[in-house]
């Protein structure tokens, strides 16, 4: 990372420098760290459009060509050559393993898929009809309650437990709010299963008959949760780092990431888009909603459309098409009716000048509501596989936060605009 070139500020007269910081990929920056002390101003970036909050060798985005990058790796090469146990193995340790390390990686995951077993009585205090990402976010966060031994972050070993455990114990607890919320018992892990597979049996088995998982489906849902794994600075990861930063363990950590992402401008977009494409029902009435879409006094958006990175295809959207229709194929649904009304939405507000001139395009919530639904898994769980992808992307992100030699607790300030100061009045002079 390069620092000779600076930027200069000339404010009120006077003149100050920064230095400007080039990356591998992607924007330069301007290191402002010293601009409070040197000219007593703030930057003001309310959303972070654009800010820098980090550097981080884990994930590229470039929101231009449509391109990311997972330690180097192209999401479209590790999608078609790799499962997500490698991927995850990539993003944790930075290197793709070897067949030694694969093997290795995927024993020690198998080993933790269990859950301690008083951890099973923290569903039994939820309703039944919980949103399951209510119960995630309660049930992740309690795993701190039983795993003291291994929360000393300054020591790699520990943290590595930890990452392993929450890898190996989210489709276990994904799958266990799935099974709560039908009323049908827990499945535990099964340790003959690849981990995908295993999750499969776990969200669709039974104890009356052995669940033999369709090795096209599997490979369809492994895939989605690559797409899902990481995704550079999003609300979610930011969140997860934030909590992080004040030394709150990995656990708690993850829960608020999860808290996070359940917000339908998030990771809640795909349970929304097909919530939305339900709501529009044809394709005769696709209009109607592209026009209200594009109408300022209607807060309507098309789910699953727009990006803050992406001003191009988000490229996992064009995978998740693609899985979609293989999904679909070996389902015998390639005339889905949601799908056939997704593509349709799609052809029209590509050609719609409004989303070509905001350069809205389809993200990748758009088909993932459509292929899970078809893989059995019910819209509120959406936003649930998400998490246990994301998991992985967040994980690894406080990883690398916290073994940063620079990094501090997160603490931005802001511009004051309130009432000005002034003294408290007695009670009989207040109006
Ligand atoms: C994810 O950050 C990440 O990386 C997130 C994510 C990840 O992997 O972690 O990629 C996952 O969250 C994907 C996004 C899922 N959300 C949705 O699909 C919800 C619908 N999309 C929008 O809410 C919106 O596009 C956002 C939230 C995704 C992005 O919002 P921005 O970057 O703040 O953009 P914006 O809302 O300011 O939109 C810019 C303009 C606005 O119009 P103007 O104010 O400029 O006139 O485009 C319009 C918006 O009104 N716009 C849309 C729209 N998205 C943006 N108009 C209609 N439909 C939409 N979907």
């Amino acid at each position: 990372m390069s620092t000779e070139r600076t930027a200069t500020l000339t404010v009120d007269g006077k003149t100050v420098e920064f230095p400007v910081m080039t990356g591998t990929h992607g924007n330069d920056v301007i290191d402002i760290r010293t601009l409070g002390a040197k000219t007593g101003l703030f930057t003001y970036d309310s959303g972070f459009l654009s800010t820098a909050s980090c550097k981080s060798n884990i994930t590229f985005i470039d929101g231009d060509k449509g391109e990311l990058l997972y330690r180097g790796y192209p999401i479209e090469q590790l999608a078609d050559n790799c499962n997500f146990l490698e991927v995850a193995y990539l993003l944790k340790n930075g290197e793709l393993p070897n067949a030694t390390q694969k093997s290795d990686f995927e024993n020690t995951i198998k080993r933790h898929t269990m859950l301690h077993d008083q951890m099973t009585k923290f569903y039994s205090g939820f309703r039944r009809d919980a949103h399951p990402m209510a119960v995630m976010v309660g049930v992740v966060g309690a795993l701190s309650a039983f795993y003291h031994e291994a929360l000393d972050f300054s020591d790699a070993e520990h943290r590595s437990i930890s990452i392993n455990r929450l890898i190996a114990k989210l489709p276990t607890i994904v799958a266990m709010a799935y099974k709560y919320n039908k009323g049908e018992p827990f499945m535990y892990p099964r340790n003959d299963l690849d981990y995908t597979a295993n999750f499969m049996h776990m969200m669709f088995g039974t104890p009356c008959e052995k669940y033999e998982p369709n090795p096209v489906l599997v490979r369809a849902l492994d895939v989605i949760f690559t797409l899902h794994a990481d995704h550079e600075q999003n609300a979610s990861t930011s969140t997860v780092r934030l909590a992080g930063s004040s030394g709150a363990n990995p656990f708690a950590c993850i829960s608020a990431g999860i808290a996070c992402l359940w917000g339908p401008a998030h990771g809640g977009a795909n349970e929304a888009c097909l919530n939305m494409l339900e709501e529009i029902g044809d394709v005769s009435r696709v209009g109607e909603y592209i026009e209200r879409a594009k109408d300022k006094n209607d807060s309507f958006k098309l789910m699953g459309f727009g990006h803050r990175v992406y001003k191009n295809f988000d490229p996992r959207a064009k995978l998740m098409g693609k899985v979609c229709a293989e999904v679909l194929a070996e389902l015998g649904l390639e005339n889905d009716r949601l799908f056939k009304l997704a593509k349709e939405l799609e052809k029209i507000a590509l050609e719609d000048e409004y989303f070509v001139e905001k350069k809205l395009y389809p993200n990748v919530d758009f088909y993932s509501g459509i292929v899970q639904k078809a893989l059995g898994i019910p819209t509120s769980m959406f936003t649930c596989i998400f998490a246990l992808a994301r998991t992985v992307g967040w994980i690894t992100q406080w990883e690398e936060m916290i073994t940063d030699p620079e990094y501090k607790i997160g603490r931005p300030r802001q511009l004051y605009t309130g009432t000005a100061r002034r003294n408290v009045p007695a009670i009989e002079q207040r109006p």
